[in-house]
């Protein structure tokens, strides 16, 4: 099987009549959101959950998202406290996820949540939520890359690593925010950080007038999702931190600042010359791609601030850089 790519931009009507056909075939379809391409499936449809997990390679204790066309629609599925509400209201749609407590009989197949009580929602931009509204269904849908791999932001990154694999891609250009949703679980008074994403954490703290709780270091288990410590890995060897470039590195560079031995390396990128932390998260995984694709042994990359959308960035380096399973 190779991947039919439909440009949605060309195509919009052809995209949504194919797109909506597949899913209710139960087959994943590739779509595009705000954050990277998600590999979407029929939340309501273990056999089509069952297709996700098999196409990433994904191990099946690590739920998944479940997308909605908007907040009533979220409503039909998971319970709102207040303050999630709150959130929803002015997050959404965007890349925030809400864990909220499962709506019993809501129709979401354990699989999609890895038998958990609370399912994992959002509502992505764009053209994902009108296909989501067109199917009436949640789609669950994690990143489209194989498991443990960088996450794709555009048709490109997923053609080449799971093209065969795919029935359709819908190809809605580069991916605007380049970083996965920002994952919050309110509980009680606590509001925590399950994973820092596209929207900054200070965002949420300022919405709500109190400080959110962040996750302890990388951690292997379900609460800290993101989840396993290796993740997002390129091919080469990842080298954080680095203030000078070794010869036969590449360098990424931040904010346009000089690095010392830049000339050895086999080629220099900056995720922001303006020292953008947005731009740059937008930037980060078409330029790990690009990085890798150069066949260095090893790619270093200069520190990152760590506010703002610098927490999601360096966040997904940490797991970038990680010691990897065989
Ligand atoms: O931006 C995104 O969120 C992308 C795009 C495609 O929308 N999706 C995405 O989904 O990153 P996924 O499935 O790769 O990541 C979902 C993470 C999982 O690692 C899981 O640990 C966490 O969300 N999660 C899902 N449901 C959860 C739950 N009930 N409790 C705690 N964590 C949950
Ligand atoms: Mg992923």
């Amino acid at each position: 099987m190779t991947a039919r790519i439909i440009d949605i931009s060309k195509e919009p009507d052809l995209a949504l009549a194919e797109a909506s056909a597949r899913l209710l075939e139960g087959l994943p379809v590739v779509i595009p959101t705000e954050t990277v391409y998600g590999l979407a499936a029929d939340a309501t449809s273990p056999s089509a959950i069952t297709r996700i997990y098999e196409t990433k390679g994904r191990p099946r204790f690590n739920p998944l998202i479940c997308h909605m066309a908007d907040l009533a629609m979220a409503e039909r599925y998971a319970l709102f406290d207040p303050l999630s509400r709150k959130l929803a209201e002015a997050f959404w749609p965007g890349p925030l996820t809400l864990v909220l407590p499962l709506k019993s009989g809501c129709g979401i197949h354990a699989l999609a949540t890895a038998g958990l009580e609370t399912v994992g929602v959002r509502v992505p931009k764009g053209s994902a939520a009108d296909l989501i509204r067109h199917v009436d269904r949640p789609l669950a849908a994690p990143s489209a890359n194989t498991s443990g791999r960088i996450s794709p932001t555009s048709a490109q990154h997923v053609a080449e690593d799971l093209g065969d694999k795919l029935a359709l891609i819908l190809d809605g250009g580069s991916a605007d925010v380049g970083v996965e949703s920002t994952i919050v679980k309110v509980e009680g008074e606590r509001i925590r950080l399950l994973r820092p994403g596209g929207i900054a954490a200070e965002e949420i703290e300022r919405l709500l007038g109190r400080p959110i709780e962040r996750p302890a270091a990388p951690a292997p288990t379900i609460e800290a999702p993101g989840m396993l410590a290796s993740h997002y890995a390129p091919n080469a060897a990842v080298r954080l931190d680095a203030t000078a470039a070794e010869p036969g590195e590449v360098l990424i560079r931040f904010g346009g600042r000089p690095v010392t031995g830049s000339e050895a390396a086999l080629a220099v990128f900056d995720l922001s010359e303006a020292g953008d932390l947005a731009e740059a998260a937008s930037n980060l995984f078409d330029m790990l791609h690009a990085a890798d694709a150069v066949s260095a042994g090893r790619i270093a990359i200069a520190p990152i601030p760590e506010h703002g959308l610098g927490e999601a960035i360096n966040d997904r380096l940490a797991r970038a850089a990680a010691p990897r399973d065989q």
